[in-house]
């Protein structure tokens, strides 16, 4: 950052970058947004969205593909309108979701549910609404999901959910598809459910999918999923149960600290050629992702409290905590973290070594750890590749109201959640 080079872009983050000094989200000054609306403070792009949806949309030009974001990476109604004026579909995994995403404008066709544990209730309401596809994880649920069909005149479209057993290598809490994982049918018991599904007069067979994990950074877990979900097919539709569609599920991972997960387009360019020397190059495919589509587009601004200077570790106690950012205490997860406007006066004075740490009341509220930061109580930092799982998992802990959120558009920053008040998150109590 120089008056040579006034612009410094973000690893991983193409829509993030320092423009003299002042970080930036497209052409809006980080700085200005945190005085305007306070802190914490979400920040999104809406053309770093659309640029990673692109990449998927490349990788699928002349394809029958349908891309289905998996809202409960960021589930905030105005990210949810940007993907489905995009064309998107959607993945949903609660009734909750489902009524948020239509409310936001999604084509209820192109919406599937997922999940373990879905109720009756929730299989009525996306019946109702004509959803495109129930992704069924156990046999219990094909038997109960087909006499709610039974019940309503209606046959339920399906697919099932295959647990291929192949190791995405990642975090054990975000990985899905080995054996000991609560998801999906085991490969070895597949085509009996599948027989199963076609003999339950509510139940319409339609795909079939699977989902390995998240923050995968390797092409080899997908390939290998994708070799076993191709052998199932082959065996269900030689039992007489066509499939019509092959969903492959999300988990394509992100840069978060030097992470070098392929891009969306080459991965896929390494699948379908997969794909096409099997023979299945023209069936239907649909995807799941939801980190990758959301993850590098967001930041959230956090304030310096206090500086908190001891023997063995410094504090940089900020005004965002756990509940806002729960994916450091929940995971160990690392979010780079830098200044919003470094402190140019301080050019080459040492770094101080900081545990940076939110207010709530647990030695598991941190954010970062063990970081270099010139900082002082009053600045504002800006914690990166905050865009997924952040705000959809925040929560009220310690009666902290949920942060605010923008979109940016270009020059534009439209205010698209309100920050919570204390009274919002209390107003459904009653005294006895
Ligand atoms: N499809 C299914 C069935 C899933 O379970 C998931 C994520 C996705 C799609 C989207 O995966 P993605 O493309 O986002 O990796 N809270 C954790 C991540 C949990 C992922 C759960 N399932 C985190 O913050 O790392």
């Amino acid at each position: 950052m120089n008056a040579q080079n006034p612009t410094l872009a973000l690893p991983g983050q193409p829509h993030v970058a320092y423009v003299n000094d002042q970080l930036m989200v497209e052409s809006v000054r980080l700085s200005d947004l945190a005085r305007e609306h306070g802190t914490p403070l979400f920040v999104y792009s809406k053309a770093a969205m659309l640029s990673a949806l692109a990449a998927y949309q490349r990788g699928f030009v002349g394809r029958n593909a349908q891309i289905c974001y998996a809202m409960k990476a960021n589930s905030t109604l105005a990210v949810l309108q940007v993907f489905a004026e995009a064309g998107c579909g959607f993945d949903t995994v609660s009734g909750g979701e489902l009524a948020r995403v239509l409310a936001a404008g999604a084509d209820p066709a192109k919406v599937i549910f997922s999940g373990v544990g879905k109720t009756r209730a929730e299989m009525k309401q996306a019946l109702q609404v004509g959803i495109g596809c129930f992704n069924v994880e156990s046999e219990a649920e094909l038997d109960v999901l087909s006499d709610v069909a039974v019940g309503m005149g209606l046959k339920a479209p399906v697919s099932l959910r295959v647990n291929p057993n192949v190791d995405a290598k990642t975090h054990p809490y975000i990985s899905t598809g080995l054996k000991g994982n609560k998801f999906g049918i085991a490969h070895e018991d597949a085509l009996r459910s599948y027989r199963h599904a076609a003999s339950l007069p509510g139940l319409q067979v339609v795909g079939i999918d699977c989902h390995i994990g998240s923050q995968i950074t390797e092409a080899t877990p997908y390939l290998d999923a994708m070799d076993r979900v191709l052998d199932l097919v082959a065996d269900i539709e030689a039992a007489g149960i066509p499939i019509e569609h092959i969903d492959f599920g999300g988990g394509l991972g992100i840069n978060y600290n030097g992470d070098t997960p392929p891009e969306a387009d080459a991965l896929w360019a390494q699948l379908l050629a997969k794909l096409d020397a099997r023979g299945y190059g023209q069936r239907k495919i649909m995807i799941e992702p939801g980190r990758s589509l959301v993850g590098n587009a967001g930041v959230c601004l956090t304030e310096v409290l206090y500086l908190k200077p001891g023997e063995q570790k410094n504090f940089c106690i900020v005004d965002a905590a756990m509940n806002d950012l729960p994916r450091p205490a929940m995971y160990q997860a690392f979010h780079q973290i830098v200044p919003v406007q470094p402190r140019l006066a301080n050019v080459g004075a040492a770094d101080r070594v900081y545990d940076i740490v939110g207010p709530v009341c647990e030695s598991g509220d941190w954010i970062g750890r063990d970081r270099a930061l010139q900082v002082q109580a009053g600045d504002t930092l800006a914690v990166l590749s905050a865009g997924a799982y952040c705000m959809s998992m925040a929560s009220n802990y310690n009666t902290r109201g949920r942060a605010a959120e923008i979109l940016v558009d270009g020059h534009h920053a439209h205010l698209i959640r309100q920050r919570e008040s204390a009274f919002d998150t209390f107003a459904l109590e009653q005294l006895v």
